[in-house]
């Protein structure tokens, strides 16, 4: 019998279920994908407690994976059976052994990228491409603050933000995450737990202030990544770890200089296979090139997830995390 980790009701990690499924056929346009590796995110989060509705319950949960092709809907012609393939959207249930998603949302691996690697950055390795490649096109030389700079998303950003020669300041909650996020190339930290973050980036900047803030705290973050920018800079507000920023008055941004603001997602930018096949060749690129390592810090069996998604609210974990059915 084949695995999957589900959920009736929303809650904490303990709603979640390991239950037996008889894997679902796919449909027209569809793969099947027999899970080597799941990636760990989030996201996943928002949708056990309810701050992102599941479309019904029980649901499965996760949308991030790599493995083998194991049956093909009618109409597909860009994957067949045997191929190694990885995806990051789609509809929930990656948490599981088999995971049938629209083909559109897969793409085949490089030889050289492993299935575990490819499960660890399929999706924060995407939105890193999104954020530094797109939302703002970075040319080199900016000034910019991330936030949770030791965390999934964070390693990968810190690692592509030195590669472009653009100078990151990252934010963390220890010593530890502070020394691993500097390793992975931020040009400085911040330890915003027990530091006045504006007053250190106007420090660190000689007062000239930041081109772009990633903000994926949210709630706890949100004005205070405000008072980092430049006049007329941007503001990327891309997630909710600390809860959803709600309740702005949008003459904050006159107040504060003018400044833009926007709240992406993946799922906003590859939005069509062609644009996610770019978008993923850019990233397998810079992997084939070494200039960003995927650090799979922690490790969990499928049926684990739910103690896999305490560390990961906890703080407890950095770099990637991945589930193994
Ligand atoms: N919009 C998009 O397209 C998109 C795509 C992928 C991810 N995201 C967002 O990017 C963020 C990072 O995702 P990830 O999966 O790589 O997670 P992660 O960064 O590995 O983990 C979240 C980190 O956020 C920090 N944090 C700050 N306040 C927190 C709080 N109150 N509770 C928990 N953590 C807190 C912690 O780092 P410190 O201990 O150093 O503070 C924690 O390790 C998430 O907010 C996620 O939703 C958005």
């Amino acid at each position: 019998m084949a695995k999957r980790i589900q959920f009736a009701r929303t809650g904490g990690s303990e709603v979640l279920e390991l239950v037996d499924v008889t894997p679902a056929e796919p449909g027209p346009g569809e793969v099947r994908v027999e899970n080597r590796a799941v990636g760990l995110n989030f996201i996943d989060i928002y949708f056990r407690t309810g701050l992102y509705p599941a479309p019904s319950l029980p649901s499965g949960l996760g949308t991030e994976g790599a493995g083998v092709v194991d049956a093909v809907g009618e109409g597909v012609t860009h994957l067949k059976v045997g191929d190694r393939v990885a995806y990051a959207q789609g509809p929930l249930g990656a948490y599981a052994d088999y995971h049938v998603l629209p083909a559109a949302k897969a793409v085949v691996l490089p030889e050289a990228v492993d299935f575990e690697t490819a499960a660890a950055c399929m999706l924060k390795g995407l939105t890193v491409q999104y954020l530094l490649r797109q939302t703002c096109p970075l040319k080199g030389g900016e000034t910019i603050l991330f936030h949770a700079a030791a965390g999934g998303v964070g390693s990968i950003a810190c690692q592509w933000a030195r590669a472009l020669g653009v100078k990151l300041i990252g934010t963390v909650s220890s010593p530890e995450k502070a020394a691993l996020a500097e390793k992975n190339g931020a040009w400085a930290t911040i330890d915003y737990t027990k530091e006045s973050v504006a007053e250190r980036v106007r420090e660190l900047t000689g007062g000239e202030m930041c081109d772009v803030v990633y903000d994926s705290v949210g709630k706890d973050t949100w004005e205070t990544s405000l008072d980092c920018l430049k006049p007329r800079a941007l503001m990327v507000s891309f997630g909710n770890a600390s809860g959803p920023v709600d309740g702005v008055n949008i003459g904050i941004l006159n107040q504060k200089g003018s400044l833009f603001v926007t709240r992406p997602s993946l799922n906003g930018y590859a939005d069509t296979r062609e644009r996610l096949k770019t978008m993923a060749d850019e990233l397998f690129a810079m992997l084939e090139s070494g200039k960003v390592r995927i650090d799979i810090a922690q490790r969990y069996p499928l049926a684990e997830a739910g103690k896999a998604q305490d560390a990961l609210q906890g703080r407890q974990t950095t770099g990637s995390t991945i589930l193994l059915p």
